[in-house]
């Protein structure tokens, strides 16, 4: 709308839009409305996507079928009053409505026992979904009973692993996340200080690998500082969050908090692993879109032999590696010099132990990399080393304009990081 000042054009009349322009506008309001029609049907067809890794309410495991078992009465509840209150509205506004206007309604002074039954019918429900709710909480978050699962060196016989509980510990970064097996390596508590180095660790980043059927205890925090660098209040806070196998769990810093979190193990059909989509879920900076979790359920088998590799270091290359594989030792020396990668990551057995970044020992027994937004294949290793920035945005990785022959020779390095 534009204001404008009486002229002569208003009182001469000549300024009325033409019959055409004038329909234009009737139409505005009419399709605007069939707009929010549409837009409100394609919101709701949404909620009928078929393929929706992230689904709460398609529960792939214990915690998060207990939870759905709350939601669906609660929920039906809700709607069944929703529909009630919505419906009586509406019929109050038709059948009351003033016929003309010199007509007032029938004047009433309350109605004690109308006012008895609407105070203590939801009060009952309240007072029935809060039990729920809290005996539900209690049992979510109680700390699993079990012997924990624990590394067996071969020389003791049996299985590689032996316990009933894993426990695994969940570090936010900003923005991807380290996941430390204290059970099954021998490294120090970084949860404890994250800034700590692990020396023989199992770490891994992004992935995380779980026997599937197994009850799996998380220990969560956040890496980052008691005060934010710029000083006002704490660190930020990450959220850990697997729809389809558990709630949602704060990632604090300088606090630990816990979830318990297993994956079905009928899900898995002839050994095969099962990938479950997560991310993190409290906003925590520019890339949190680009921070998310991919955990991976296994046969107790397969889990047995992915921690007896994770326990496996790398070794430092050798002129004798310059000519056998003479591209990745250019990628490992690359890998290796002064103020490079290896100032920010480690590879277990080798000079490389930077801990700012994801730990690179075992890359390529991972399926992601850089916060789970790419499939680990070369292609993507050359985007990503293109331009980490590009990828994503305000990474901790700043490195220097690579040429193709630099990366194609990490590359050659990184790939032999099995
Ligand atoms: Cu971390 Cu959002």
């Amino acid at each position: 709308m534009t204001w404008h000042l009486p002229s002569r054009c208003d009182k001469l009349r000549r300024c009325a839009p033409p019959p055409e322009q004038a329909r234009v506008k009737r139409a505005a309001p009419r399709r605007r409305g069939l707009w929010a029609v549409l837009g409100a049907v394609a919101f709701a067809a949404t909620a009928c996507a078929s393929h929706a890794p992230q689904d709460t309410l398609n529960a792939q495991g214990p915690e998060s079928r207990y939870i759905n078992h709350l939601f669906f009465p609660v929920g039906l509840i809700a709607l069944a009053i929703g529909l009630f209150v919505g419906g009586m509205i509406l019929y109050c506004v038709i059948r009351f409505r003033a016929r003309s206007d010199d007509e007032s309604p029938k004047q009433t002074h309350g109605s004690t026992p109308l006012e008895i039954t609407w105070t203590i019918i939801p009060l009952l429900l309240m007072f029935g979904v809060a039990s729920l709710s809290v005996v539900g909480i209690a049992h979510l978050y109680q700390t699993p009973k079990g012997q924990r699962i624990t590394f067996v060196p071969a020389s003791a016989g049996g299985p590689a692993v032996q316990g009933k509980v894993l426990d695994v510990h969940v570090i936010g970064h900003r923005w991807w996340w380290e996941f430390d097996y204290p059970g099954l390596g021998t490294m120090p508590d970084r949860l404890q200080n994250p800034g700590e180095p692990p020396n023989t660790a199992l770490v891994t980043a992004g992935e995380m690998f779980i026997p599937a059927g197994t009850m799996v205890r998380l220990d969560v925090t956040s890496d980052e500082p008691l005060k934010s660098p710029e000083g006002v209040g704490p660190g930020v806070e990450h959220n850990f969050w697997v729809p389809v196998l558990a709630g949602k769990i704060y990632a604090i810093p300088g606090h630990v908090t816990h979830l318990n979190l297993e994956a079905d193990d009928k899900a898995i059909v002839d050994g095969h692993p099962i990938t479950y989509s997560g991310q993190c879920s409290e906003f925590c900076g520019i890339s949190h879109a680009n921070m998310r979790i991919k955990v991976v359920a296994e046969s107790p088998n397969d889990f047995a032999n992915w921690v007896a590799l994770q326990r496996t270091k790398q070794r430092s290359l050798t002129t004798a590696d310059s000519y056998l594989n003479p591209l990745a030792y250019a990628g490992y020396q690359l890998f290796n010099g002064s103020g490079t990668c290896a100032t920010c990551h480690t590879i277990q057995g080798t000079n490389a132990k930077g801990q700012v970044g994801p730990n690179l020992t075992h890359l390529q027994a991972r399926n992601w990399f850089a916060g789970d937004i790419f499939v680990l294949n070369d292609n993507n290793l050359r985007t990503w080393l293109r331009n980490p920035q590009a990828a994503k945005p305000g990474a901790n990785m700043v490195i220097p304009k690579l040429t193709e022959d630099q990366i194609t020779a990490l590359i050659a390095y990184l790939d032999t990081l099995k």
